[in-house]
């Protein structure tokens, strides 16, 4: 979502904003601002675009030591220069930059107005600048806790005054917001990448908090006004994950890095005597995972699919009953929480607001809800009752890639661990254990498939419409591959079960409707090859994902291509990767912006 940033200190903080929000730019980027103080006097430069367009409009002369900066992914009106933050009030001696939502601005605004304020944009957050302004009496801590008491919705904010140079409030409810110390300087942020080329040493808000940030130091406390003392956090990864290496994206980069990420999700997390899974952070003995009954999942977008795979997996092979739901729906169900059920969030931001609050009511019901997240730190981490971190490094492509096999070998984990509490063998068990420890040779050799798919990609792109068809475990990774084709390329792309095709979507093929068929060597092959008849029955272009060397698949097919053959249970894996790198190729064809596409954001903290 938005991404906020704030520094003081002994430098130039423009320079700091700037680069922040360039970090910070996968968030949301459809217009920037910052405001950086200087002798009594707020300045504030803001424009629709990209921070590099910010970049390119922020004078020279624009020096000050302390600021605030903000990058917007729209919820409340149209994108243009006077809706990006910051926003001040009418004196121009408050500047604030928000995240969130405040579901009562209206209201606000209606009094507001009354008392003779005039509104200069149609967001939600400006009026936090006028309600700081009106409640200021030369403390801005003080000012900024008065007005928030009068918010309902969701916020993490910064605030500066003009006449308290180097001084930054900011405020944490419902959208993140961490501090990060440095030598005689301070940050705030939404997340950690903004500040990691300065310091690794942090601070995370909870919902309820405010700090107080000046160069020489920091006091936080909690919503009764209470000082909290918080452990300092070290970010334990370097700077240099977040870069290209060479690639032309973060998403081409991020779906190629898959065998180290896929291995460092698994690796140190078998316990080969008891051919089962070591997890740590599950805070579950024994028996109380032999005491499961029943597994739900909550998740969003690619998580979601992921959580599917999960359930799957539990299932097949250690025979619990086992469910994914989409988080935002579980929420408002007034859901049932029923002994002996484990529930996991599933989260790569761990910040995906549908998700944490799904989780939150769960909670609130007495459910035990684990966390699968990669951002470690984030809200989800923190606040499920246990979990495991999938360890990808850094996603920064809005169309999440590593993040899906990664939770899905958290799965394939859990699930061994729950198998051997159960019915697995321990042969069985040491052969799930090498089946999985070989999947990142296997997802090389997906990879290699790359000039075969550019080929397609150049040949496919230009189709309006694409169905993707798997069944089994590898119908969530059909809804994924459609999910990565719509984000990026903007192609309308619809994933169903092979066998759901007769019951409706089949109305949809002609002659220029492709339809990616995923038909690995499994118990239903002979089922997928029927349903791929009818549609070339009713002239549908094909293209086949298949095991290598399957013949039948690639004489009825228009176009294959081909991945490693592994135990039926696996193919999540080598079948996902050519359809990232697919919708990959596609978008590249048709010149999108592969990591940036239109109107999403990468971590979505309102509702
Ligand atoms: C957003 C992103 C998706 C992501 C989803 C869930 O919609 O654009 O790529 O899958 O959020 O995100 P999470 O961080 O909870 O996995």
């Amino acid at each position: 979502m938005c991404g906020i940033v704030g520094y003081c200190g002994l430098r130039q903080a423009s320079d700091i904003l700037i680069d922040g929000l360039k970090r910070l730019e996968y968030r949301g980027y459809d217009s920037a601002g910052i405001c950086v103080g200087n002798s009594g006097l707020l300045n504030i430069v803001k424009r629709k675009g990209k921070i590099k367009d910010l970049r390119e409009v922020v004078p020279l002369e624009f020096k000050g030591l302390y600021g605030i900066g903000h990058t917007r992914w729209a919820t409340h009106g149209e994108v243009n220069d006077t809706n990006a933050h910051p926003h001040s009030d009418a004196a121009g001696k408050v500047a604030i930059c928000h995240n969130g939502i405040i579901e009562n601005y209206e209201s606000l605004r209606a009094i507001l107005t009354k008392e003779g304020i005039v509104f200069r944009t149609e967001t939600d957050s400006e009026v936090i600048a006028h309600l700081v302004s009106r409640s200021y009496k030369g403390d801005l801590f003080e000012a900024v806790r008065e007005a928030i008491g009068l918010l309902k919705g969701t916020y993490g904010i910064v605030v500066v005054h003009a006449d308290e140079p180097g001084r930054i409030v900011g405020a944490r409810n419902g959208s993140p917001l961490v501090a990060g110390i440095g030598d005689d300087e301070m940050f705030l942020a939404s997340d950690v990448t903004a500040m990691m080329a300065h310091t690794k040493q942090v601070l995370y808000l909870e919902d309820g908090e405010m700090i107080d940030i000046r160069p020489s130091g920091y006091t936080i406390s909690d919503a009764h006004n209470r000082e909290v003392e918080k452990k300092i956090e070290s970010i334990t990864w370097e700077l240099e994950q977040i870069e290209k290496h060479g690639y032309a994206h973060y998403m081409q980069k991020e779906i190629h890095e898959q065998p180290q990420s896929v291995l460092r999700a698994i690796q140190g997390r078998f316990n080969r005597e008891g051919a089962t899974a070591k997890l740590g952070g599950l805070n579950l003995t024994p028996k109380e995972l032999l005491n499961i009954e029943r597994v739900k999942i909550i998740a969003a977008g690619t998580s979601y699919h992921a959580g599917m795979v999960g359930a799957y997996l539990l299932e097949s092979l250690a025979r619990i009953p086992a469910s994914a739901e989409l988080a935002s729906e579980v929420r408002y169900r007034n859901p049932i929480v029923e002994k002996n059920t484990l529930y996991f969030a599933v989260s790569q931001s761990g910040e995906t607001a549908d998700t944490l609050y799904a989780m939150r009511e769960l909670q609130r019901k007495g459910a035990t809800v684990l966390g699968v997240c990669n951002v470690v730190g984030s809200t989800i981490a923190r606040e499920s009752d246990g979990g495991v971190y999938i360890h990808s490094g850094p996603e920064i492509a809005v169309a999440s890639t590593k993040a899906f096999t990664s939770q899905i070998s958290v799965f394939y984990l859990f699930t061994l661990l729950m198998a051997r509490t159960r019915d697995l063998s321990i042969e069985g068990g040491l052969g799930f254990v090498c089946g999985l420890e070989s999947i990142p040779e296997y997802i090389g050799k997906a990879l290699a498939q790359k000039p075969k798919i550019i080929e397609l990609a150049k040949k496919y792109a230009q189709a309006q419409d694409f169905l993707f068809l798997g069944r089994g475990i590898n119908y969530p990774v059909a809804l994924e591959g459609a999910l990565k084709l719509k984000e990026i390329s903007y192609i309308h792309a619809e994933g169903y079960s092979a066998a759901e095709i007769k019951h409706g979507p089949i109305a949809l093929i002609n002659e220029v409707t492709p339809s990616l068929f995923l038909i690995p060597d499994d118990h239903l092959r002979e089922k997928v090859i029927s349903n791929m008849k009818e549609i070339k029955a009713r002239k549908g272009p094909v293209i086949a994902v298949c095991v290598e060397g399957d013949q039948e698949v690639m004489n009825i097919a228009d176009d294959y291509i081909e991945v490693p053959k592994v135990h039926e249970l696996f193919y999540p894996y080598v079948m996902v990767v050519p359809l990232q790198l697919f919708s990959y190729y596609c978008a590249l064809e048709l010149k999108r912006n592969v990591d940036q596409p239109r109107n999403l954001a990468k971590s979505v903290t309102v509702e």
